[in-house]
């Protein structure tokens, strides 16, 4: 178990799996992606310059509402963001609870309406587009996995019709087979099986409902996923199932992402470029293996000295563990 514990001190390629635990997770299968459906979302336009830009985000939540304008009161929880995102990179925002990185991410995907500031998507403005078609081709492109995939997931549905609902919200499939044959492929994709199509969220285990959530992200056949603690709800040696299999999605699909943790060590796994938030503001972005050997902001100090240590695990304890 010990071993599946993301590693402060070194990056690895794949995180250690431990994978009996979770009985029926397969292992990622291999697909064709020059043929198969999900290939496709390779296909998108290639972009000048980064594929996200976001300057100056500012975002306010209004705290005591007024009829007069001047009693209103506000809570500035994006302070003037700015950061880029290049096309095929992970892009870490790392933070202590309460800095505004799920509130960047809901700018990102559309979900709020920044007070100021602009965020250009494939040299697109997203915080204006006005065109119905403009907004859907942008949903579609952009997809999230959250943190507790309980709660985003609809418990009322089948998991046939979880992953197929943005496939036909999107029309991306004609008929009804080719629905159903989509919705198979992904959930063998995501090491869950056929079998799971025709049962319900709460049938599964919280590694496997995430898998769930990766399936119906990757329906749209997205360009950039934005996983907001996804793996923050389950123990360590699921996370390190489901961190390996967005890598593994990562280089296939060539996805773009934007990963949220508290995590540290997770954000040094998966990122190569990280960005430290406190207070709704972005102190520092670097190089995640920079920012480890040389952080330059003495909040980014004091979050990396916090880190456990992986000097009491010596091999014979992961061996001991693993055995
Ligand atoms: N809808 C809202 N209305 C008012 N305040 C909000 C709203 N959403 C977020 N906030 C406030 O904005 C700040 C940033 O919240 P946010 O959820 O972005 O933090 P976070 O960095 O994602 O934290 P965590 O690590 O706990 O998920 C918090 O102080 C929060 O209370
Ligand atoms: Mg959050």
């Amino acid at each position: 178990m010990i071993a599946a514990v993301p590693r402060p001190d070194v990056k690895v390629h794949r995180f250690p799996q431990v994978d009996y635990i979770e009985g029926s997770a397969k292992p990622f299968k291999q697909i064709d992606i020059a043929t198969h459906w999900l290939g496709k979302a390779r296909d998108y336009k290639s972009v000048d310059g980064p594929l996200l830009d976001v300057k100056d985000i500012t975002m306010k939540f209004l705290t005591k509402d007024a009829w007069i304008s001047k009693n209103r009161q506000y809570f500035t929880a994006l302070d003037k963001v700015s950061f880029d995102i290049h096309a095929g990179e992970t892009f870490g925002l790392v933070g202590e609870s309460g800095s505004g990185k799920s509130t960047m991410a809901r700018v990102i995907t559309g979900l709020y309406h920044p007070a100021g500031g602009t965020a250009h998507f494939a040299g697109q403005e997203l915080t204006s587009l006005k065109d119905k078609k403009q907004v859907l081709t942008m949903r579609r492109q952009m997809q999230m996995i959250f943190q507790d995939p309980f709660s985003s997931l609809n418990s009322r549905m089948r998991v046939r019709d979880i992953v197929a609902e943005p496939i036909k919200f999107h029309k991306l499939a004609s008929t009804n087979s080719e629905v159903n044959q989509i919705v198979d492929d992904l959930l063998e994709h995501v090491g869950l099986g056929v079998a799971a199509a025709a049962k319900f969220p709460h049938e599964f285990s919280g590694g496997q409902r995430q898998r769930i959530s990766i399936a119906r992200a990757l329906a749209t056949r997205p360009r950039f996923l934005v996983c907001d603690e996804p793996t923050s709800a389950l123990d360590v040696s699921i996370q390190a199932q489901i961190l390996n299999l967005l890598k593994d999605l990562q280089d296939e699909l060539g996805l773009t992402m934007l990963f949220i943790s508290h995590d540290l060590a997770v954000i040094r796994q998966m990122c190569n470029r990280t960005g430290v938030m406190r207070h709704g503001q972005l102190l520092e972005v670097a190089d995640t293996e920079d920012l480890f050997d040389n952080p330059q902001h003495a909040y980014t100090k004091e979050l990396l000295s916090l880190m456990p240590s992986m000097e009491g695990l010596s091999r014979q304890n992961l061996e001991e563990e693993l055995a």
